[in-house]
């Protein structure tokens, strides 16, 4: 009996890490408060600390009306490139070199759950 404990505790190891691999907007939204608040502001409102002092305001991230005309792709880009990658100014830095790719990935499945009106897949 006791040698099965093992196996079992490896089988929810490996179900917990194959659910990580998805899109996860918990995670997201950890990395979004620890490198994104200080301009974005906690819950995305672009009311950051930092906000006040940049010369071009970020946007509201939870008005729909605004974010889901974006595409996953060009969110992802910004994100990962900076703000130049999605038509934006470049005191949106890049993250790509801090953080990876799931991670960046993450952030954007955090950022479609705070949008109002609700983002659609695929929709405009
Ligand atoms: C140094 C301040 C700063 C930090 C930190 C920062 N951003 Fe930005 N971000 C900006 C600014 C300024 C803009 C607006 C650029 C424009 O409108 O041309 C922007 C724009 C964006 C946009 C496009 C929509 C919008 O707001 O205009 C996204 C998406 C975005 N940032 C995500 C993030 C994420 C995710 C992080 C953390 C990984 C992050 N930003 C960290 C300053 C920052």
């Amino acid at each position: 009996m006791a040698r099965r404990i093992p196996a079992l505790v490896l089988f929810a190891v490996l179900s917990a890490a194959s659910m990580a691999s998805a899109q996860n907007k918990e995670e997201g939204k950890k990395f979004y408060v620890t490198y994104c608040s200080s301009c974005h502001g906690d819950s995305g409102k672009g009311d950051g600390p930092a906000a006040a002092s940049l010369p071009v305001k970020p946007a509201n991230h939870t008005d729909g009306n605004v974010m889901n005309k974006l595409s996953d792709k060009t969110l992802f880009d910004i994100i990962a490139k900076g703000g130049p990658a999605g038509g934006k100014s470049n005191f949106m830095p890049a993250w790509g070199g801090a953080l990876k790719e799931n991670q960046i990935q993450d952030i954007v499945a955090y950022l479609r759950s705070i949008a109002n009106p609700p983002y659609k897949a695929g929709g405009k």
